[in-house]
């Protein structure tokens, strides 16, 4: 604890420092939007100094497409920006524009043990995945660079989804254990899940956890995604796979396909109490259709507000461009600070 404070003294911080990223693996979901940007937009760029990142680095750890992962980058940019990330708020910007992450990484990769990142179930079921193609190293090393990319800003949050807990968990064990050995350079970081919907389930397999690359499940028919028309939205609702029973009631383990409908109401209208909200609903298809209709009132403006910017690419770009350097700015000190720590030679001494 005294380390985290005389390390943000050193850098003379004052505002809490939040930090979040998404990955341009495929087109963003209702899972990432209610999980994560949804409090980045409301919350976090409103209250601390907050950087979000479109981490196109990790999109590299799977089979990929070149053309694919450069379009879902400036899409996943303008998706931030649609859902109501302001710039003159908060730092939004693109992970391979920083050339500190990958420099940081390394001194992370030479504090973290081969042991600890077999045993991510992120890993685990991605490297499952990707068998066929070969598994990638830095599929395994991953965590590395997310910690590198969390703890080169002295983050104090993380605001993600429940999948990501594990890894932040991850980061603060690294950070901890390098203070340790090479004195207090790191702020150890702590996760900040959101009350509701930390976990948004595929509405056709309600036990999996809605991704961007469940698209495979079903056609994509149990993911929505955030550009995904209103008509699109609405039947992928009304087919959400629900429950043996009639009864509208909220029991994760038992109802889930009815509880994440629940969840994702309660979302989207602002975090209610989504056990509260069953006593309201008598039967499946009233709740469906509520379901549909408040997830159309959130996806709208976020759709309508991406094509204007959708067809303004220069300022897109004007915006990673300044984000991008706000960004090195704030990460070389400490990156600088942990190169010496591990007794690398400073340039020019
Ligand atoms: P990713 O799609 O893995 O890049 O995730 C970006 C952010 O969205 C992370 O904070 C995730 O934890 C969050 N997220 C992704 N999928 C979900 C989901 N189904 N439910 C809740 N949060 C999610
Ligand atoms: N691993 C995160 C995910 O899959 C994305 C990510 C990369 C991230 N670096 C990060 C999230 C740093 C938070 C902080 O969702």
């Amino acid at each position: 604890m005294s380390a985290m404070v005389e390390t943000a003294g050193t850098f003379g911080e004052a505002a809490t420092r939040v930090f979040s990223g998404v990955q341009p693996t495929g087109h963003l979901t209702l899972g990432n939007y209610l999980g994560a940007v949804r409090q980045w937009v409301a919350r976090e760029q409103h209250r601390a100094d907050a950087l979000f990142c479109v981490v196109d680095l990790h999109a590299l750890t799977v089979d990929h497409d070149p053309a694919r992962v450069r379009r879902l980058s400036r899409q996943a940019a303008t998706l931030l920006l649609a859902a109501g990330l302001d710039p003159a708020r908060c730092t939004v910007f693109v992970q391979s524009h920083v050339g500190e992450h990958t420099r940081l990484a390394y001194l992370m990769e030479c504090t973290a043990g081969v042991g600890e990142m077999r045993r991510m179930v992120q890993y685990k079921e991605k490297a499952a995945r990707e068998e066929a193609a070969g598994v990638r190293l830095s599929l395994l090393t991953y965590p590395a660079l997310m910690a590198a990319d969390i703890l080169a800003y002295g983050t104090d949050e993380v605001p993600v989804g429940e999948d990501q807990a594990q890894h932040v968990e991850l980061t603060r064990d690294l950070a901890e254990r390098f203070n340790r050995r090479y004195g207090p350079v790191f702020v150890v970081p702590r996760a900040t899940l959101p009350q509701v919907a930390a976990r948004v389930m595929d509405l056709q397999d309600p036990r999996s956890k809605m991704g961007k690359s469940s698209a495979a499940r079903n056609g994509g028919a149990g993911v929505i995604h955030l550009l995904d028309e209103a008509d699109v939205v609405r039947r992928k609702v009304m087919r959400a796979v629900t429950d043996a029973g009639t009864d509208v009631v909220y029991d994760r383990e038992a109802r889930p396909g009815v509880a994440n409908l629940l969840d994702v109401l309660a979302a989207c209208q602002g975090d209610a109490d989504p056990a509260g909200l069953a006593a309201a609903y008598g039967s499946y298809g009233t709740l469906k259709r509520d379901v549909a209709d408040a997830v159309e009132e959130v996806l709208r403006p976020v759709r309508e507000r991406h094509a204007e910017l959708a067809a303004d690419p220069g300022y897109v770009d004007g915006v990673l461009r300044a984000g991008a350097e706000r960004a090195r700015g704030l990460a070389r000190p400490r990156v600088d600070a942990a190169y010496e720590a591990v007794g690398l030679l400073p340039v020019g001494a």
